[in-house]
């Protein structure tokens, strides 16, 4: 494939590909080769138009391991707060010669608009509410090393399932590899629309309580309060009581079972600092292994040698 728009990209074949092949960076990693040099040569720019602390810094550091010259751009500071398109702004890199184009922005789509407009690779970095699929990766990556598979894997994703583009993506790489997919949330932030459309591959269900039981993974999802109006989330203690992962809920999960975050984390609201910190928690795992995702990623986008 040339680019990583969506998580829709990947058979089941190729994601297996970038796990295995990020399980080989890792390894190479491990053994203290801090640089390979697989993309010397080659520019990666990092596009952000959101805010972003770890896939950012993990797209630099996974690029920079490559050896690949490194752009970051960040639309704060630039002339997109003159008014400057991403039309424009996308030429632009592109004449700078950019090989592949790693971009965030708040409307879903913007990745695949942008690889109308540039030669290079697109990947998705996180669009709106629509997809986030490296952080897919990496979540199916550090449930495979924990667990072992993840064909027939039960995986619960709760929370705010709405506006998640981490749950959208992880749904359908998830599927697309054999896991049994739950969402769960309160019906406010999984309406029948969403409930509809999640439905054709997934279980939806509103009772936290009932799945947990019967979960090897547990991903609770950051609610997203700057995208919600008040009617979808009436008070963050109700929240909580209902959807939040205590110490109480950790011990209803089978004791294999692994507590997951993408972050940021609202802590004491989605999840427990107890249940966060404990460990059954792979929240710090899952970000160090998005180094290795995302060395995997570019890799295997830009034909590394
Ligand atoms: N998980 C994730 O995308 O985190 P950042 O917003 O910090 O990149």
């Amino acid at each position: 494939i040339k680019h990583l728009r969506s998580a829709a990209d990947l058979d089941a074949e190729t994601a297996t590909l970038i796990l295995d092949t990020a399980g080989e960076m890792a390894a190479l990693s491990g053994r203290e080769v801090k640089k390979l040099p697989a993309l010397r040569g080659r520019t990666v720019v990092n596009l952000f138009y959101e805010d972003s602390t770890r896939t950012r810094i993990s797209f630099e550091a996974a690029a920079k391991r490559l050896s690949a010259d490194v752009i970051n751009f960040s639309a704060k500071g630039s002339s997109v707060s003159k008014g400057e398109s991403l039309k424009d702004t996308a030429l632009t890199l592109q004449a700078m010669g950019a090989d592949a184009v790693v971009i965030r922005h708040s409307a879903s789509g913007a990745p695949h608009r942008l690889a109308g407009w540039v030669d290079g690779s697109v990947v998705n970095a996180g669009d709106g509410t629509h997809e986030h699929p490296t952080q897919a990766l990496l979540d199916a990556y550090t449930m495979r090393s924990r667990l072992g598979r993840l064909d027939g894997l039960k995986v619960s994703i709760v929370g705010d399932v709405l506006h998640s583009r981490v749950a959208r993506s992880n749904v359908l790489l998830l599927t697309t590899l054999g896991a049994q997919v739950t969402v769960v949330g309160p019906p406010t932030l999984i309406p029948l629309d969403v409930a509809a459309a999640l439905s054709e591959k997934t279980q939806v269900s509103y009772d936290l309580d009932s799945v947990l039981p019967d979960s090897d993974v547990v991903m609770m999802l950051r609610v997203q309060t700057e995208r919600m109006q008040d009617s979808y989330f009436p008070s963050a203690r109700e929240y909580s009581r209902r959807y939040g992962l205590d110490v109480p809920r950790l011990k209803r999960l089978p004791e294999h079972a692994i507590v997951m975050h993408p972050g940021p984390m609202n802590r004491g609201m989605e999840i427990a600092p107890e249940v966060a910190d404990s460990p059954r928690s792979t929240i710090v795992e899952q970000v160090a292994n998005g180094v290795s995702v995302r060395m995997a990623v570019l890799y295997l986008l830009l034909g590394g040698k």
